[in-house]
């Protein structure tokens, strides 16, 4: 049979990215072109910036994953892109693009939903992954638990109600002068902490055993380090880190196995940005030895936002028959 090559753009945030994906699960090329630098300096992410920067880097980008797949765009069968969710500026330039492309090129052109990009994520260095299981997506805008019927099949069964679990570790962060991004500081400055430090609350939802709710241990530790500060404790940012940490890995693992055992399902997978934290691999992993269910996550560069995810979740959609056209348009809150 044919290969199928996807060429796939992703700049729905603060990354400008491109890959080339082989048949879905075998990555030719990922070219990540980050941004963090320029918005660390204002302390996230600011979306005009985003914007811009994007339009100076994505030819670049482009280029270099067709050079280092070793392919031109006559070898490409499809272009994938993330049309949504996303910042509305940052996705319009990556569907511009890929319009462009598609048009040029007269090869098809493939919308991709960002979280459905993070699920796939899971495919490319798991060959035997396959649906049916069950997925935890938790990154800077989304945590929601979803069952993976089939290739680009979901049914959501929660999510959150008000922060999303990386929203909550990059306000933390910021809380305790880490900066910004937050996540991955928080892990490692965790690692020198007592998780038992402070007992932050654990939020369950009445009636809907899997929604979850992070604003409350947000608040939690912005009222403990006030209260530290009003009587002129000492505050171990380690500590707290930790049992920050500890509260959203409890909850997230906690509702993670109950979900897999009321669905019966012996695959879990986890996916998004908060997906590389340490900790949460950990507990999660002897969770899933304990309840015999197989846990799956992607290697930290492809947790976070990258192209290669959109490629593999593209050839699915390619399978499936997915095809858009050039009114193909940015949904910065699009729905999975
Ligand atoms: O998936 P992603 O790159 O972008 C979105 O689609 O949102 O996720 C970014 C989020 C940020 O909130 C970041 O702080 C968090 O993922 N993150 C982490 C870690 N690495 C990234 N959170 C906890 N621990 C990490 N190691
Ligand atoms: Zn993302």
């Amino acid at each position: 049979e044919k290969d199928i090559l996807i060429l796939a753009i992703e700049s729905s945030c603060d990354e400008t990215a491109a890959a080339v994906v082989k048949n879905g699960r075998n990555v030719l090329s990922n070219v990540i072109s980050s941004q963090i630098a320029l918005h660390t300096l204002y302390g996230g992410v600011v979306p005009e910036i985003a914007s811009r920067k994007h339009i100076e880097k994505i030819n670049q980008v482009i280029k270099e994953a067709l050079y280092e797949a070793k392919v031109t765009l006559d070898d490409i069968d499809a272009i994938g892109v993330t049309y949504g969710p996303g910042l509305v500026g940052a996705l319009l330039v990556g569907v511009a693009e890929a319009k462009a492309i598609s048009y040029a090129t007269k090869k098809p052109l493939i919308g991709v939903h960002h979280i459905e990009g993070h699920v796939s994520a899971n495919f490319i260095e798991s060959k035997d992954l396959e649906p049916p299981f069950l997925c935890l997506i938790v990154s800077g805008g989304h945590t929601h638990l979803v069952i993976v019927k089939e290739y680009g099949q979901y049914e959501i069964i929660g999510r959150t109600r008000d922060d999303a679990a990386g929203e909550a570790f990059d306000k933390v962060a910021r809380a305790i002068g880490l900066g910004y991004p937050g996540g991955p500081k928080v892990d490692k400055l965790a690692k020198e902490g007592n998780k038992y430090a402070v007992a932050f609350p654990r939020a369950n939802i009445e009636g809907f055993p899997y929604d979850f709710s992070f604003s409350g241990v947000k608040s939690a530790v912005l009222n403990h380090l006030n209260s530290c500060a009003m009587k002129n404790e000492p505050v171990n940012t380690a500590d707290i880190a930790a049992s920050f940490q500890e509260a959203v890995v409890d909850v997230l693992v906690s509702k993670t196995i109950a979900a897999a055992s009321e669905y019966h399902m012996d695959k879990v997978a986890i996916a998004g940005g908060v997906a590389a934290n340490s900790t949460l691999r950990e507990a999660m992993g002897e969770a899933c030895k304990q309840h015999r269910i197989k846990l799956y996550y992607p290697s930290p560069i492809l947790c976070t936002d990258n192209a290669a995810m959109i490629g593999a979740a593209a050839y699915y959609e390619y399978l499936n028959g997915t095809r858009h056209g050039l009114d193909l348009n940015a949904v910065p809150n699009l729905k999975i």
